[in-house]
């Protein structure tokens, strides 16, 4: 092989024009090879694009033996020349002068052939990433999150990091994993025949972390604008297609914004992250929206190009029990809305994003912003179509009085170090949890939680 630089094949189709005629060198896995007695053509991916490179053999410069291992999903190593291509489809095409086989794929590859079911390819997820499908979710879940820190950053917001293991549980769910190294089999119990964790790990009962928020908030009261990126578990035991027991959320949490202004930034945030994989993964969105979603990116567009919808959740309520339909969960004020009720307002009534405020309180968080009508919380929740909800958040109670009054009607324990925040200096703050699979669900418009996430962990799943 000649010393020449090698080009992802991204780059060689973009600079297509201006390489033509030069030696290219280039690696990647070989998604299929067809051809005839003379001629021979493969389609090269190396995962930089979702688009092939051809590769063209002359039968008079290679032999059938040397050809033989190039099969479906094995890897090579090839250089020559960058030509125009007669063949519809691509532009260039390379015309093979030396070929090294890195890695052969036998007859038992199991992505063969194209056209293989979602389902399938999860029985697979080991391997899936290696598909046109998988390659295009992961390389926009790669640019949302890019977007994600790029928003962020730009807007004087700092990246804090909340702890993953936790003593405290944010969202009062009770649905954590635990964090031990007691001996399951043998625990040690106290004189009531507790389970003693003053003898675990770290001294006292420890879990994963279902969301960052409070801790986020001690950072917001410190440096003004903070958001967290990071994994988040819940043990729930929900298996839907919109539910993870493992996924990334996204916290801002402003010192000084009330609700309306949480509201402003949601919208833009999710408007510009949408925009972005827009402009920035075009051929990945075409592709899902040619295969799987024939409405996707009007969808998308049509969510950045129109205001979403602010609404109370009493008026919410009010139009769903006037709307006559039939649903599966009665509704009725101070229910938790189910997800057919949120997508009726959204998918029927309005046909826009709507953003639903001031939830009964006993349906939210404690450390809510209670209303003065003392029943209501200044909570937001954004409902998306297709996917429901998809940001939760609200105005923090900054009151002591009023908090320390909610943490005790709930019996909390161990909140001190939250109640400082209050307790000194306490400023209105607000902030809001976006689930990023639930975003990559949506610009994607994949049907299933599990599809947008590379190793997805579910009730009674947990490969690799
Ligand atoms: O509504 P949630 O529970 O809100 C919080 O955790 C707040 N502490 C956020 C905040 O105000 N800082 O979760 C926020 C979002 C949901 O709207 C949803 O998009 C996502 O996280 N989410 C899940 N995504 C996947 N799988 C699950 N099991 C999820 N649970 C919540
Ligand atoms: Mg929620």
């Amino acid at each position: 092989m000649d010393d020449i630089r090698r080009k992802t094949v991204k780059a060689v189709l973009s600079e297509g024009a201006a390489l033509a005629g030069t030696k290219v060198d280039v690696k990647g896995w070989v998604r299929t090879r067809r051809g005839n007695k003379n001629v021979q053509f493969v389609a090269l991916n190396d995962g930089s694009t979702i688009n092939n490179l051809q590769i063209v053999f002359d039968l008079s410069k290679f032999s059938d033996s040397e050809l033989k291992p190039i099969t479906t999903g094995s890897s090579i190593h090839v250089q020559g020349e960058l030509v125009a291509s007669q063949g519809a489809g691509q532009s260039v095409e390379v015309q093979a002068e030396e070929l090294e086989v890195y890695g052969t794929a036998p007859g038992d590859y199991p992505l063969q052939k194209k056209g293989h079911t979602l389902e399938f390819l999860r029985e697979k997820a080991h391997l899936r990433p290696r598909t046109n499908t998988f390659g295009a979710i992961l390389r926009i879940r790669h640019a949302l999150a890019f977007a994600i820190h790029k928003f962020f950053n730009d807007k004087g917001f700092y990246y804090f990091h909340t702890p993953l293991i936790t003593a405290s549980d944010c969202e009062g769910a009770g649905a954590q994993f635990q964090v031990t190294t007691l001996p399951l089999a043998d625990l040690p119990k106290d004189e009531e025949g507790r389970v003693d964790y003053s003898q675990d790990f770290f001294g006292k009962l420890a879990s994963l972390t279902v969301s960052g928020q409070l801790e986020g908030e001690l950072g917001a009261t410190a440096l003004g604008l903070i958001y967290t990126f990071g994994p988040t578990f819940r043990a729930e035991n929900s298996n839907t297609p919109r539910h993870l027991s493992e996924f990334w959320m996204i916290e801002p949490e402003m010192a000084f914004y009330e609700i309306a202004d949480n509201m402003d930034l949601a919208e833009e945030f999710i408007k510009y992250c949408i925009s972005y994989a827009l402009e920035h993964c075009a051929d990945d969105i075409r592709f899902l929206n040619d295969h799987f979603d024939k409405e996707l990116i009007d969808r998308l567009k049509f969510v950045i190009d129109n205001d979403f919808v602010r609404l109370p959740y009493t008026e919410g309520v009010k139009i769903l029990e006037e709307s006559g339909k039939k649903f599966e969960f009665p509704v009725y004020w101070g229910v938790d809305l189910a997800s057919e009720h949120e997508r009726f307002l959204v998918e029927e009534h309005f046909k826009k994003p709507v953003i639903l405020t001031d939830y009964p309180k006993e349906i939210k968080a404690f450390y809510m912003k209670l209303n003065d009508d003392g029943k209501t919380v200044r909570a937001m929740d954004v409902l998306f179509p297709k996917i429901g909800e998809i940001i939760g958040g609200s105005q923090r109670e900054e009151n002591l009085e009023k908090l320390q009054k909610r943490v005790d009607e709930l019996g909390l324990t161990g909140m001190d170090w939250y109640m400082d925040t209050r307790r000194y200096g306490t400023v209105p703050h607000s902030g809001f949890g976006l689930g990023f699979e639930r975003l990559v669900l949506f610009v994607t418009g994949m049907q299933n939680i599990r599809d947008v996430i590379p190793f997805p962990r579910y009730p009674n799943n947990c490969e690799f």
